[in-house]
């Protein structure tokens, strides 16, 4: 370790990644492995708020995980439907949950489901939790774009106002510090849409395990791997 160490991550981003694979290695059907991820998704942010980070967005499913087949997207509801019942409705919770993403495409159940745990956990002192469910990257810019110009067409702004600022508070995360980690296991190295305003500045750490194989050791892995790097924000 080196006296330079940078301190601890505020907001990581994970990509849980590696479910189907983690299933195919094990004979078992693909649902088996996403079900495995949701119970490691919840050692983890567990884990997170014990050690004291502010903000986890994970990416529980893309706006282009539709293609998928509809058994799988359909598993892959259940778990989210099972899991939001069960929870994060704990006597005691400190979880403050939210979900980011699209609103138009979800089924009316989930969609309640997601309003009640956000209303019960509005004002949780602990870790602010994002789970992105049908969310993009792209999307979410195009839809602040949208609303700047919407501004813009009422006279609440002039288009010279539209600065990052702006845009950021327009993002899905602006109530979260500036996203400093990104990670993502199962040896793949791509952003897959997601984060990509936050990812500006973010640290990246890859890693060879599967998602369902991730422990919180992982975690303090990647944690001590950002605090080595050197981060300049594009300065000296
Ligand atoms: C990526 O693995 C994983 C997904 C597309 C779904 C993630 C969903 C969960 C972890 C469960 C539900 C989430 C919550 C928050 C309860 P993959 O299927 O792309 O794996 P592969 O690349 O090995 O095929």
């Amino acid at each position: 370790m080196s006296s330079e160490q940078s301190s601890m991550p505020r907001h990581i981003g994970i990509i849980m990644d590696g479910n189907g694979r983690w299933a195919a290695k094990n004979g078992l059907p693909r649902s088996a492995g996403h079900a495995r991820g949701a119970e490691v998704f919840r050692t983890i942010c567990r884990y997170c708020e014990k050690i004291g980070i502010e903000a986890l967005t994970v990416y529980a499913f893309s706006t282009e995980n539709w293609s998928r087949s509809a058994d799988e997207v359909s598993a892959i509801m259940n778990i989210l439907r099972r899991y939001l019942r069960d929870a994060f409705n704990q006597e005691g919770e400190t979880i403050r949950v939210r979900f980011i993403g699209r609103r138009d495409r979800l089924d009316s159940d989930i969609l309640s489901l997601m309003q009640e745990i956000e209303d019960v956990s509005r004002d949780n002192p602990g870790l602010i939790l994002n789970i992105a469910v049908d969310y993009g990257g792209r999307d979410e810019i195009v839809r602040a774009a949208k609303e700047a110009a919407e501004m813009v067409a009422d006279g609440r702004i002039t288009a010279d106002e539209i600065d990052e600022e702006l845009i950021d508070s327009l993002t899905f995360t602006s109530c979260c510090p500036p996203l400093d980690l990104l990670l993502r296991p199962s040896g793949e190295e791509r952003i897959s849409n997601f984060m990509l305003w936050q990812c500006a500045y973010a640290e990246f750490v890859y890693m060879d395990t599967l998602w369902p194989d991730f422990t919180p050791e992982h975690l303090d892995r990647a944690i001590e791997e950002f605090r080595s790097r050197n981060r300049r924000f594009g300065g000296r």
